[in-house]
């Protein structure tokens, strides 16, 4: 396989051809994630809620994003992988935000970082593109901002928190980043901000008019089950799949079903 590079994204919006993005934070799941043909793997700060059960993404670490960083990439060959600075890795000051940037692709050997938010971090976002890692943006629902808006619902459906979006998404391609996800916002004002730039628009509850989709990887397998969102789309119900298949295997085991003649030495 060839692998996806930040042109390549660039080139498919260009094209018209939709980006799709799914987020893995270890080596199985990432194998079959890249395997299946997905053209972005994002190692999210969602493995905060996902892998280590936190309520928000606030508590995981740069040393932990890391750890699931290099777990994906030794078994993604195609993928383009991102990875997320954590909350506290970037905030201080722009130094700060490329020293952690750079431990990220020095020890995970990731191909580039995303980081939440517009204008307030405009220079630590420089600083990381100066030195030749690409950016990602994320712009809308923040949830690394969490305890600043109260709560997960759809953003900037006022005129002026969508102006100031729109501003934000400008001068994101205009410092350089490759791409933006948008989180949570409104269709009509997600199509209105992939209309505004020339770089690929990824869109979570973001509506159809945009230039790819992403998904947390575990939400999309329905092996998560208390978190139903309406943009959330499930492929398969892995939860009670899951559940079924340990259940016989509890079973099998109490039964002394397994194991059985074949399956001994
Ligand atoms: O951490 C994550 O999974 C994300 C996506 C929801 C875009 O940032
Ligand atoms: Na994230």
């Amino acid at each position: 396989y060839k692998r996806v590079t930040v042109k390549t994204l660039v080139d498919m919006k260009a094209r018209g051809e939709k980006i799709s993005m799914l987020t893995a934070y270890d080596f199985t799941m990432a194998k079959i994630v890249d395997g299946a043909g997905v053209d972005v793997i994002l190692v999210g700060d969602s493995a905060s809620n996902v892998m280590a059960g936190y309520e928000t993404t606030l508590p995981i670490t740069l040393d932990q994003m890391i750890y699931h960083a290099s777990s994906v990439v030794r078994a993604a060959n195609r993928a383009l992988i991102v990875v997320d600075l954590p909350f506290g890795s970037y905030q201080s000051d722009p130094k700060e935000a490329l020293r952690s940037a750079i431990r990220i692709m020095k020890e995970s050997r990731a191909h580039s970082v995303k980081l939440e938010g517009g204008k307030e971090i405009k220079e630590s976002i420089k600083r990381i593109l100066n030195a030749g890692i690409p950016v990602m943006g994320h712009l809308g629902l923040t949830p690394q901002s969490i305890y600043k808006f109260g709560t997960y619902t759809v953003r900037a459906k006022e005129e002026e928190e969508a102006k100031r979006l729109i501003a934000d998404a400008k001068m994101l391609e205009r410092i350089g980043c490759y791409a933006i996800v948008l989180e949570k916002i409104p269709a009509a004002l997600a199509k209105e901000v992939a209309e505004s730039v020339s770089i690929p628009i990824i869109g979570i509850g973001a509506g159809p008019d945009v230039d790819g989709q992403v998904l947390v990887l575990h939400d999309m397998l329905g092996m998560t089950h208390e978190f139903h969102p309406r943009f959330l789309r499930r492929y398969l119900n892995l939860y009670d799949d899951m559940t079924s298949a340990i259940g016989q295997y509890v079973d099998d085991v109490k039964k002394q079903d397994f194991p059985n003649e074949e399956e001994k030495y």
